[in-house]
């Protein structure tokens, strides 16, 4: 999904998806709102518009997700179907290459059935008008034949609910955002809610782990509940290696020193970049795509991976001018500020 060095598998720390998230990944993945952990807008409001649609009787409208990687988009969107009682059906932009693929996604769709589209905004443009007809009036147009002949049918579709998701909302087509009648914010989570998802993933797991551990992980789980789940399995198989197998403030800590995961959450690339700015560009302000060809990376990746919760610990801001590290990163790598 991001290109470039950083998403390399044994990237610890890294949101995106890897090899082994596969299976333990979906037992751990709540199934109801209930058991959803945080988020606490966007559940009540999808808890208010699921209620609303069931009562009337119809399918609820079409939901965009967005926000960093790992933070529930998809299983938000599996809860949506469970809740709506309805069937789940899952694909995403790049995995439709032609128009016509989700035009035979869309026709075999039946009443009441959710599709999910992850990484919506990487859909082609020729297949994203399909869809504006679709989302909006529930059909389908399509050509026969060409040239002077050729003439357009529209097909009526069973009445779906669209799910997409995205990163940054920002990279859809207006048109495209327009159509959707609920648009949701998924924002970092705070330690609190973070302590509460790795006690539950600890619970079904099977892992045991004291309260001050728990909070050593969340606070360095960058927000992210993948990052945290991470974390917890590989600290349980330190654990099991160099302790008795239960998870304490000792083995949590030299687990993560090991992992090179500091007490901030930031790992290597986080330091690295931070590190640019301070060092290369006496601490900014740098433009984002000079900092991204300086640390080998691209744009996208640092701003919808890192900036995120660089942003959020206030160790980097965003000024029209470019990125800037702040005192508390000088403070945090320790390093003094060259008077100018
Ligand atoms: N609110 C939450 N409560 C508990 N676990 C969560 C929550 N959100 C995400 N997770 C966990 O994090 C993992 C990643 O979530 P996922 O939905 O795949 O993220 P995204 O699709 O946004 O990249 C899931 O396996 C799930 O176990
Ligand atoms: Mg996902």
């Amino acid at each position: 999904m991001f290109g470039g060095a950083i998403f390399d598998e044994d990237r610890l720390i890294s949101s995106s998806y890897q090899k082994d998230d596969n299976e333990i990944e979906n037992s751990l993945r709540p199934k109801s709102l209930d058991e959803y952990i945080g988020q606490t807008q966007v559940k009540e409001q999808l808890d208010i518009f699921i209620k609303a649609a069931r009562l009337r009787g119809e399918q609820l409208d079409h939901v965009l997700l967005y926000g960093p990687p790992g933070l529930g988009k998809t299983t938000l969107s599996a809860i949506i179907a469970n809740e709506m009682g309805a069937n789940f059906k899952i694909t995403s932009g790049p995995a439709i290459g032609h128009s016509g693929d989700l035009a035979a996604i869309l026709t075999n769709l039946m009443d009441n059935d959710v599709l999910f589209i992850d990484e919506i905004h990487r859909l082609n443009r020729t297949v994203e008008e399909i869809l504006y007809p679709a989302m909006e009036d529930g059909c389908l147009d399509i050509i026969i034949g060409k040239g002077p002949s050729a003439r357009s049918i529209r097909l009526d579709l069973p009445k779906f609910t669209l799910v997409g998701a995205t990163t940054r909302s920002g990279m859809l087509t207006s048109p495209l955002r327009d159509r959707f009648g609920v648009i949701l914010n998924l924002d970092l989570y705070d330690p609190e809610d973070l302590f509460k998802i790795i006690n539950r993933s600890a619970g079904i797991l099977g892992v045991e782990i004291d309260d001050e551990s728990g909070v050593e992980l969340a606070r360095r789980s960058r927000g992210t509940p993948r990052i945290a789940n991470r974390l917890l399995k590989r600290v349980r198989d330190y654990a099991q290696v160099r302790g008795d197998g239960s998870i304490t403030l000792g083995t949590a800590r030299d687990a993560l020193t090991m992992f090179q995961v500091d007490e901030e959450g930031l790992d290597m690339v986080d330091k690295r970049l931070m590190l640019a700015i301070i060092n290369k560009f006496s601490g900014g302000p740098v433009g984002v795509e000079t900092l991204a060809a300086s640390v080998g990376e691209d744009r996208e990746t640092i701003e919808e991976v890192y900036e995120p919760y660089l942003i959020q610990k206030g160790f980097l801001d965003r000024t029209p001018r470019g990125r800037v590290a702040t005192e508390t990163a000088y403070e945090h790598f320790g390093i003094k500020r060259a008077r100018d």
